[in-house]
């Protein structure tokens, strides 16, 4: 071996213990922290805008594990998580946790010091995003805005003797009922194991709410507001800088921000009625200024 093939071959080996090394610090853990909801609230929007802090490994998908597979166990969880360096935090996002009576005690019984973030949005615009998404995964109407007001209308009420109510049981109206769900969390975990991020505030000041949710999460606040930037393209909906890349601007893909339908005053001004004491006792509950 000549003196040249002898230093590339020392190179390969340094080169690749230091690779080996940084292989073996990156690991699959449980969560630190999970976003549990509320579906149609922002909730990718924040999962993407917090995976950009460099101490954070978020798992894309959503995971449904206390949910849906719990049956296949804690390690196949574990599987799921990215990989993660030790000075980094592990997130998943699945926001049927937060509606999902089963899931709070499971949670606790993994890691009762787990940090949960709820994201919120007003829930008579959240119920509406959830009636467009499920028109849309039906492929039904979702071009013809007025024919989703009907039956939006015509799903929102139920007939009892004779009076139009509410159908409180509908999932998109039920799911709203932010109260309800987050009382069956506070049996579990303490008011300080929350955050809850103002959905209508994320895309009005987004650096606002990540400031209150890497405070929240103990991390640096290196995301602030020259992060964001909103462009005709999206909406008017903020994306973000890619620290690692800034060149690189991310938006969430076109299936955020589908059209709304314009619902009857009458029938909104009933959503509010319906709404306004379970915002109440809500924020109340949590100690906190209404977002909305
Ligand atoms: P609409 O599609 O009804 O406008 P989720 O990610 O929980 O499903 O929430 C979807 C909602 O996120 C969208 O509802 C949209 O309003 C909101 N959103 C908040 N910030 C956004 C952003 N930066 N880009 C796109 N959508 C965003």
């Amino acid at each position: 071996m000549n003196g040249t093939n002898f230093l590339v071959l020392v190179s390969i080996m340094v080169i690749g213990s230091q690779a080996w090394n940084e292989l073996k610090i990156l690991r699959k853990r449980l969560p630190d922290a999970i976003l549990i909801g509320a579906k149609k609230s922002g909730t990718r929007a924040l999962l993407t805008f917090i995976s950009t802090h460099p101490n954070v490994s978020a798992a894309n998908p959503e995971i449904h594990f206390f949910d849906k597979y719990y049956h296949l166990g804690i390690d196949w969880y574990r599987s799921q998580m990215p990989f993660a360096s030790e000075n980094q935090i592990v997130i998943e996002k699945t926001p049927k946790y937060l509606v999902d009576p089963k899931v709070a005690q499971r949670v606790y019984n993994m890691n009762k010091n787990v940090k949960l973030i709820v994201i919120l949005r007003n829930p008579i615009s959240r119920a509406i995003s959830e009636f467009v998404q499920t028109q849309w995964k039906q492929k039904r109407n979702i071009f013809d805005v007025e024919e989703q007001a009907k039956r939006f209308t015509r799903m929102l009420y139920q007939n009892q003797r004779g009076n139009s109510t509410i159908r409180k049981n509908w999932s998109v109206i039920r799911n709203g009922i932010y109260v309800k769900h987050i009382k069956n969390w506070l049996k579990y975990f303490p008011l300080e194991s929350f955050v809850f991020i103002n959905g209508d505030n994320l895309v009005k000041n987004p650096h606002e709410e990540m400031k209150k949710l890497q405070q929240f999460l103990n991390l640096e606040p290196i995301i602030s507001e020259s992060d964001f930037v909103i462009t005709k393209q999206k909406k008017g909906f903020p994306c973000i800088r890619v620290r690692a890349d800034s060149d690189r601007i991310k938006c969430l893909n076109d299936q955020k921000g589908r059209p709304h339908p314009k619902i009857n005053p009458s029938v909104m001004q009933d959503l509010d009625i319906f709404y306004k004491p379970f915002n109440k006792e809500f924020f109340e509950l949590i100690n906190q200024k209404p977002f909305w």
